[in-house]
Parts: structure tokens; sequence; C-alpha cells
């Protein structure tokens, strides 16, 4: 039998109403010590939301959550020390420097004076952002800007980190740069809570991801139990002769799919049933007077999946 380990968040029913809209509705979830929590979710599936109520920025609607333990709204003042809180927009001072901030920071945060300048020296080191010690905030490249907020967030060394989207807008470079320092600090022990709409990155940095569309968590897993859970799903690629058509008679035609894309000479379809997918473009092909050259099935990949899962939580 797995050994049980401890929540470092745990979530009970967890709710937030907002007029007639449930944002986020009855979700419930342990997120274990020392693990890189993906929480993947199309725009407005209510991660924001969730992130806010965990770490007392909104009220609760109605549920319950904890941190090590400690209730999130009862408990708030000891929450707040064991919690660091990456914002989707960044809250640090445009004129001031990256050195300032950071020290403003610790202040705000409590961390005693004596050890200040130690510890922002060590995230500045960290993060790469040395040699940026005197440059002001509003100077920085967007990709160290978004390191700074992070580091901003970790003076006062908390066990728990919640990232909103700390990935969204940035290249490729600086996104890789930011899940290796991520990564590196949940090596040190610092248990991470990373909201993304992004599936690849879900499933590049997560120990367990949990998949939230329109405030409900609709799956939960490794990201090696997820792809299993949904591995029958299959893409059909289908090519026509003398040529292929237009995407948008395709997609007017073909119903019962939930993507349809061109790649290369042929055409991917996402299907949610994949009999009416198939009979629907034979029939298709029939009314354009067109020859179906190639039907093939592939396996999906993770952001297929992803397509699936949220496609079927409609
Ligand atoms: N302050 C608010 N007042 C009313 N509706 C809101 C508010 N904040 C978010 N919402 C709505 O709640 C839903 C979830 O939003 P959000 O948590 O920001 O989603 P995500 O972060 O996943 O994109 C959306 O439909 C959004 O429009
Ligand atoms: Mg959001």
């Amino acid at each position: 039998m797995e050994r049980s380990r401890s929540c470092a968040i745990s979530v009970n029913e967890l709710t937030k109403v907002y007029g007639s809209l449930r944002a986020v509705d009855r979700i419930s979830f342990c997120v274990h010590e020392g693990e890189i929590f993906g929480f993947l979710g199309p725009n407005g599936a209510g991660k924001t939301t969730t992130v806010r109520m965990l770490v007392g920025l909104t009220n609760i609607t109605s549920g319950r959550a904890l941190i090590c333990g400690h209730d999130v709204v009862k408990e708030y003042k000891v929450v707040k020390r064991l919690i660091g809180v990456v914002p989707d927009v960044s809250n640090l001072y445009l004129e001031l420097t990256s050195y300032q901030n950071l020290m403003f920071s610790a202040k705000m945060y409590g961390v005693p004076r004596g050890v200040r300048e130690e510890r922002v020296k060590e995230l500045l080191k960290f993060f790469g952002l040395w040699r940026f010690k005197d440059t002001k905030f509003k100077n920085l490249s967007k990709g160290l800007k978004r390191r700074l907020t992070i580091a901003s967030a970790l003076v006062h060394n908390p066990k728990v980190l919640f990232l909103d989207e700390p990935t969204s807008g940035l290249d490729v470079m600086s996104r890789r740069i930011l899940w290796r320092q991520l990564k590196e600090l949940n090596r040190q022990g610092v248990t991470i809570f990373l909201t993304t709409h992004n599936v690849y990155e879900a499933f590049h940095i997560s120990d367990r991801i949990a998949i939230i569309n329109k405030g409900k968590i609709v799956a939960i897993g490794t990201p090696e139990e997820l792809s299993r859970k949904f591995s029958t799903q299959e893409v059909i690629e289908v090519a026509f002769q003398p040529s292929n058509p237009e995407l948008n008679d395709l997609l007017e035609h073909i119903k019962g799919a939930l993507d349809i894309r061109r790649v290369g000479d042929h055409i991917e379809i996402v299907p949610l049933d994949k009999a009416s997918v198939i009979e629907n473009v034979a029939k298709y092909a029939r009314l354009r007077g067109l020859e179906i050259s190639m039907l093939r099935l592939r396996s999906a990949d993770a952001e297929e999946l992803f397509l699936k899962i949220v496609g079927e939580a409609k």
C-alpha cells in the first residue's frame, strides 16, 4: 500500500458564486507536500478564482480549504506565513530596482532585518537577476519581470508557492528557464501550485494535474494516468482527392468534431464521437463529389487529450 502523505493543500467542496455564475463549483482535491501540482484549464475555467480563494484574496462562498492543516479563513495569519503568491499581474513597484523591490517585500513579510539582505541576495542570484539588481522594475524584460515577481513571493521562505499562469506571454526560452527554476525550487522542498492553460506546460512540469472546466474539476491524476485514462482517444486523419476542401466547409458539415485542422497534405479531426465523424466524412465526400484517398486513426497527444476532456465536460 502506498504510504499516505500529508496534504500541503487540502480543498473540500470549495465554491465561489458571482451572482448567478458558479465560477468555482464544489471542487475537492489534495496537493501532496513536495508536489508540483498543475491546475489546467481554458480561459474562464475558474483557475484564478480558485487561487484567490486559497490565498485569502477573495471570499469563499462555501466549502473549505486547508494549507498545511490550517484553515485558510480562520487561520489566515498562520497561512499567510506559509504561502507565497505570484499573481497573474505583477504587484511590484515600477520605479524601484530589483534589489529595492525584494527588500521592500522582505520588510512587508516581516523578514528580520538582520537576514533580509542575505535572503534578497540569495534570491537575486538564484533567479539570475544579480546583474540587474540596480535596474528599475519597469526597465526589465518580460521574462526578468516575471522572475523577480516570483523571487518577491519567496522572501519569507514559504512552504507552498502559488503561481497564476506564470509563463503566459513569455517566449520559449524564458519559459524554459522558468520551468527549470521552479523545478529546482521544488527540489529544495517548496510545494508548487501552478495554474496554466497550456497543456504542454502542465504535462511537462507537473507531478499531478487537475483539469478544471467551467468551475468543475473534470479529471485529476499524474500526466501518465491522465494519458492512459484517455488513451482510447484517437485522431482521425483523412485526405481527399482531387484536393482537400476548405476548413470552413468541413467544419460546417462534419458534426461531432472537437477540432478540425489542416496538417501537411491531410486533414486531422479530433472527434468527440468517432463513429459519427467517420460517417459524416463519408457523407461529406459524396456531397462534394470527392474521393477519400486516405483515412486512418492515430492516438492523441496531450493537447488533443485536453480538448477531449474539456469537450466532454460541456
Ligand atoms: N470579480 C468577478 N465578478 C464576476 N465574475 C467574475 C469575477 N472574477 C471572475 N469572474 C468570472 O468567473 C469565471 C472564472 O474566472 P477566472 O477564475 O478568472 O478564470 P481563469 O483564471 O481560469 O481564466 C469567469 O467566467 C469570469 O468571468
Ligand atoms: Mg486566470
